[in-house]
Protein backbone atom coordinates (compact mmCIF):
# COMPACT_ATOMS: atom_id res chain seq x y z
CA UNK A 1 0.00 0.00 0.00
CA UNK A 2 1.26 3.45 -0.57
CA UNK A 3 0.83 6.81 1.80
CA UNK A 4 -0.64 10.13 0.17
CA UNK A 5 0.13 13.00 2.68
CA UNK A 6 -1.34 16.32 2.11
CA UNK A 7 0.99 19.12 3.18
CA UNK A 8 -1.49 22.04 3.99
CA UNK A 9 -3.74 19.25 6.10
CA UNK A 10 -1.65 17.04 7.00
CA UNK A 11 -4.00 14.45 6.22
CA UNK A 12 -2.79 10.85 5.20
CA UNK A 13 -4.63 8.70 2.63
CA UNK A 14 -3.72 5.07 2.63
CA UNK A 15 -3.96 3.66 -1.46
CA UNK A 16 -3.02 0.68 -2.98
CA UNK A 17 0.47 0.82 -5.02
CA UNK A 18 -0.34 1.99 -8.68
CA UNK A 19 -3.25 3.60 -8.44
CA UNK A 20 -4.51 7.11 -8.97
CA UNK A 21 -4.57 9.46 -6.98
CA UNK A 22 -7.40 11.79 -8.38
CA UNK A 23 -10.06 10.42 -5.85
CA UNK A 24 -8.11 10.98 -3.02
CA UNK A 25 -6.96 14.32 -4.35
CA UNK A 26 -10.55 15.51 -5.03
CA UNK A 27 -11.73 14.54 -1.09
CA UNK A 28 -8.80 16.85 -0.15
CA UNK A 29 -10.24 19.81 -2.18
CA UNK A 30 -8.06 19.54 -5.22
CA UNK A 31 -10.24 20.94 -8.25
CA UNK A 32 -10.63 18.97 -11.61
CA UNK A 33 -12.44 19.75 -14.50
CA UNK A 34 -11.47 17.71 -17.54
CA UNK A 35 -9.55 15.28 -15.78
CA UNK A 36 -7.35 14.32 -19.33
CA UNK A 37 -4.65 16.29 -18.42
CA UNK A 38 -5.67 19.19 -20.81
CA UNK A 39 -6.82 21.94 -19.00
CA UNK A 40 -4.39 21.98 -15.94
CA UNK A 41 -7.06 23.11 -12.87
CA UNK A 42 -5.14 20.12 -11.11
CA UNK A 43 -2.00 21.33 -10.67
CA UNK A 44 -0.07 20.24 -7.63
CA UNK A 45 3.05 20.23 -6.29
CA UNK A 46 4.98 17.10 -5.04
CA UNK A 47 7.04 17.81 -2.31
CA UNK A 48 8.04 14.33 -1.84
CA UNK A 49 8.80 11.23 -2.96
CA UNK A 50 8.25 12.04 -6.39
CA UNK A 51 10.30 8.78 -7.03
CA UNK A 52 7.25 7.35 -5.99
CA UNK A 53 5.03 8.32 -8.23
CA UNK A 54 4.10 7.47 -12.20
CA UNK A 55 6.45 9.01 -15.39
CA UNK A 56 5.19 12.12 -16.47
CA UNK A 57 2.38 11.74 -19.09
CA UNK A 58 2.55 13.47 -22.37
CA UNK A 59 -0.51 15.84 -21.62
CA UNK A 60 1.33 16.38 -18.59
CA UNK A 61 4.59 17.42 -20.93
CA UNK A 62 2.57 19.36 -23.08
CA UNK A 63 1.13 20.98 -20.42
CA UNK A 64 3.64 21.59 -17.38
CA UNK A 65 6.57 21.52 -19.68
CA UNK A 66 9.53 20.86 -17.32
CA UNK A 67 9.14 18.20 -15.62
CA UNK A 68 10.05 19.33 -11.91
CA UNK A 69 7.96 19.24 -8.86
CA UNK A 70 4.57 19.96 -10.88
CA UNK A 71 2.37 17.08 -11.77
CA UNK A 72 -1.28 17.09 -12.68
CA UNK A 73 -3.25 15.05 -10.09
CA UNK A 74 -5.67 13.52 -13.06
CA UNK A 75 -2.91 11.82 -14.66
CA UNK A 76 -0.94 11.46 -11.76
CA UNK A 77 -0.43 8.09 -9.93
CA UNK A 78 1.13 6.18 -6.56
CA UNK A 79 3.66 3.96 -7.36
CA UNK A 80 4.64 2.78 -3.82
CA UNK A 81 6.26 4.18 -0.85
CA UNK A 82 5.00 7.79 0.49
CA UNK A 83 3.93 10.96 -1.72
CA UNK A 84 3.60 14.48 0.04
CA UNK A 85 1.97 16.82 -2.25
CA UNK A 86 0.73 20.28 -1.73
CA UNK A 87 -1.88 22.71 -3.53
S1 LIG B 1 -8.38 18.19 -14.49
FE1 LIG B 1 -7.77 19.11 -16.37
S2 LIG B 1 -5.65 18.73 -16.38
FE2 LIG B 1 -6.29 17.61 -14.65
Amino acid sequence: MAKLIFDNSEEEVIIADGSDIIEACEEQGVPFACTEGVCGTCVIEVTEGMENTSPFTQEEKDFLGEQDKERLACQCKILGGCVRINF
